[in-house]
This record gives C-alpha cells, structure tokens and sequence, in this order.
C-alpha cells in the first residue's frame, strides 16, 4: 500500500485533496499532516475522517526534528506539499510567520523526504503546491506561462517563490523527484473568510459592509476548488519530474464585477429586492503593494496532461454561495473565535 503525506490537509485546498486522494485510491493510505492554525479545520473533512485509508498527524512543518521523525516512522511514498501562510494581508502584518512555515517548512519537508528516499528514489514524488503569485502582476495584456520570470511583490508570494526555488534545486542538486504547479485563485466550499469571497458572501449574509480594496479594478483569474484538486491529482500522478504545471481558470474578473455578480446571486437566493445587497459595497483603502492583474495560461497542463476546469464560474458561485448558506454552523464556528479580533485589525483603519 502506497503511503502518501498530504500537508495542510485541514486547510481549503488541502481538505478538498485529502477528500479525492482518500475516496480515489482506496489502494493508498492518506496521511493529512497539519499543524492547525487559525486555517486549518477538522470539520472540512468530517465526512471522510473514519475511513480505514486516512490518518490525521497533527504536526508543525517548522519543528525539524518531528518532520524528521514522522518520516522515518511512516515511510511515505509521496508528499503533496500544501501547507502554508496564504494570506497576503497577514504576510503584509507578519512576514515572518510566512517565512518560517513557507520558506523553512518546505526545507525541512525536502530534506525529511531525502533521509528516507535517498538510496532509492523510484516512484517517490515531492509535488509542491503553488501560487501564480510568484510571477508578479500583470498589465492589461498577456499571461503567466511556466516560463515567466519570478517576481514577487508580497511577502506571501516571496515567500512561495523561494519555496519553489528550493524545490527545484534539490532536483537539481540532489535528483530529487519534485514537480511544481502554480494555481491562480482558487473559490468554492471551506475557504476561511478572511478572502474576497467568503469574507463577502459571509458580510452580504449579515448585511455588513463589502470592504473593496482601492477602485475594485484589479484582476484575479477564478478557479473552481474542486478543479484545482482534479489537477492536482493528474499532475501527482502523470506530471513530469522536474517540470512546472501552471493552473487556471481562463476566468477573469475584476473585484467590483465579481462582486457585482456575487450580490447578484446572493439576492436571488436570499429573496431579497434585486440590487439590495450591492448598497453593502463600500471602497476602502487599498492594500500595500496591491498586485494589479492576475492571468493563467493552462495550456501545458490541458494538451499534455488532459486537463480543463469542468466548471463555468456562473455555476461554480452558485454553488458556492449555496454551500455557506447551507453550513451556517461551520461558518459560525470560525467567526465566533479570533476572527472578530483579526477583522477589525484589518479592516478599522481602511
Ligand atoms: P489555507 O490557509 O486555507 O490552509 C493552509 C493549511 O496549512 C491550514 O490547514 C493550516 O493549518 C496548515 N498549516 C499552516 N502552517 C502550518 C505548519 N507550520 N505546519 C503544518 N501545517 C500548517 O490555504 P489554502 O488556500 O488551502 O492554500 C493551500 C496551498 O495552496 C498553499 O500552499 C497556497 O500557497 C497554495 N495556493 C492557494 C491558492 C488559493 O487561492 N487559496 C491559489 C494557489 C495556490
Ligand atoms: P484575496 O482573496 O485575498 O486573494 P489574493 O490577494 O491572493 O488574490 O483577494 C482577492 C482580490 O480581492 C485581491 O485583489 C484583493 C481584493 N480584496 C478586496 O478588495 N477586499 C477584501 O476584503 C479582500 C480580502 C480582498
């Protein structure tokens, strides 16, 4: 039985992967490694949590020596690499937590991986999982392929980019069995609502303010979570050695129209008056170093490897917004705790 470590399993994207690897391949054993923080969440996986093939390990990735440990004790066979520091907001407070968990918890995963596989790497795989951050911002044209050239402006996304750097070089350096995917933004179910959309969705409910950032007209390329963890999947099994996937949606909105839409939604399935919930918008002072536009060219990923978004954005907000109105508890539960502190943190000033 094949043992595979997924890190940052309890988190939005991660908890998504856990779900398909653990209901896919009965034939492996699933290790979720995470450490939970204010993201991480065991109610995104409650579902799955007593199947025989799945394990919970709760650990830090900056903690060396118990990396270490957990690897020698359990053998895995592969690693996807997801845990992380993932808001720009925070890493613009705190930069350092970014570097300790992005930059050194990825080390201390490469080297806990080498001690175990490094008399026999055949069929190991270190898939690290990314951001199209780490490309910069774009213009009003073009789009991010693997092969731009990295240039980070946050310190979330420096942070991820050297993460990838190290990656690649114990490829390089060591022959270790790595590939890379870098996904534009991801939306759907379990995403913490400290971004655009659940953060949104969650105010629209409440008939709160939608704090928009500067003009609303930077650009995002939105993708369906469960199409990101399908290309995960493709590429954890059928990717390159060595080789970088880029993931996106071929869907972009600027932040105002996105929100236009989302309101839009939110009335039809609130019954209230059309247009009563874009009074919620409100535009507030834009954030630090605020990356302009963000656009993904897939087409690597779709003509070697088979894959394409299976869901139209018009359906995949539907659906989301349908899933937190659905999970009030679960929502609950989140903005009950820390979050009141962290949002006014945030948000007082703007
Ligand atoms: P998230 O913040 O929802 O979840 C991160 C998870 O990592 C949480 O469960 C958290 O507890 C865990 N974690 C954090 N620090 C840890 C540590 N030191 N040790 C162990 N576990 C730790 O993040 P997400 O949005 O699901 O993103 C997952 C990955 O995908 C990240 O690597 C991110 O950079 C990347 N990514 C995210 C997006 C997006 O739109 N959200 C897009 C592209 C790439
Ligand atoms: P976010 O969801 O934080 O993702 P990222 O910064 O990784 O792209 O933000 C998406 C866009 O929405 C980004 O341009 C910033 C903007 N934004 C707002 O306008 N208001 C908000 O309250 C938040 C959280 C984001």
């Amino acid at each position: 039985m094949k043992k595979i470590l997924i890190t940052g399993g309890a988190g939005f994207i991660g908890s998504h992967v856990v779900r398909l690897f653990v209901n896919n391949y009965p034939e492996y054993h699933i290790y979720n490694l995470d450490v939970l923080t204010y993201a991480g969440n065991l109610e995104n996986l409650t579902d799955i949590q007593d199947k025989s093939n799945y394990t919970f390990l709760k650990a830090d990735i900056t903690d060396e020596n118990a990396i270490l440990e957990l690897f020698k004790q359990y053998q895995f066979d592969g690693v996807v690499h997801l845990a992380a520091e993932s808001h720009v907001d925070r890493s613009i407070s705190d930069p350092l937590a970014f570097i300790k968990t992005n930059i050194l918890g990825t080390v201390n995963l490469l080297n806990a991986a080498r001690t175990i596989w490094k008399d026999n790497m055949e069929g190991k795989r270190f898939y690290h999982i990314s951001t199209d951050e780490v490309y910069g911002s774009l213009g009003e044209t073009g789009l991010f392929t693997e092969t731009t050239a990295y240039d980070p402006r946050s310190p979330y996304s420096s942070s991820k980019a050297s993460s990838d750097h190290l990656v690649r070089a114990y490829f390089h350096t060591y022959g270790m069995p790595v590939v890379i995917s870098n996904c534009s933004n991801n939306y759907g179910p379990n995403q913490f609502p400290e971004k655009l959309i659940p953060l949104a969705i969650n105010n629209i409910k409440n008939n709160k303010p939608i704090p928009i950032y500067g003009k609303g007209e930077n650009i995002r390329d939105w993708l369906y979570v469960i199409d990101h963890a399908i290309a995960i999947d493709l590429i954890f099994h059928k990717g390159e050695n060595g080789e970088t996937y880029n993931i996106g949606g071929n869907n972009e909105w600027t932040n105002i129209q996105l929100i236009h839409k989302l309101c839009e939604v939110m009335d039809d399935l609130l019954g209230r008056e059309k247009g009563a919930s874009e009074k919620l918008i409100t535009f507030v002072k834009d954030r630090a170093g605020h990356d302009m536009r963000y656009a993904i060219d897939s087409s690597k990923l779709m003509n070697e490897l088979g894959w394409e978004p299976s869901l139209q954005f018009e359906e995949g907000i539907v659906k989301t917004v349908k899933w937190y109105l659905a999970n009030q508890a679960w929502m609950d539960n989140i903005i009950s705790g820390d979050y009141e502190h962290y949002y006014k943190e945030q948000y007082q000033d703007r």
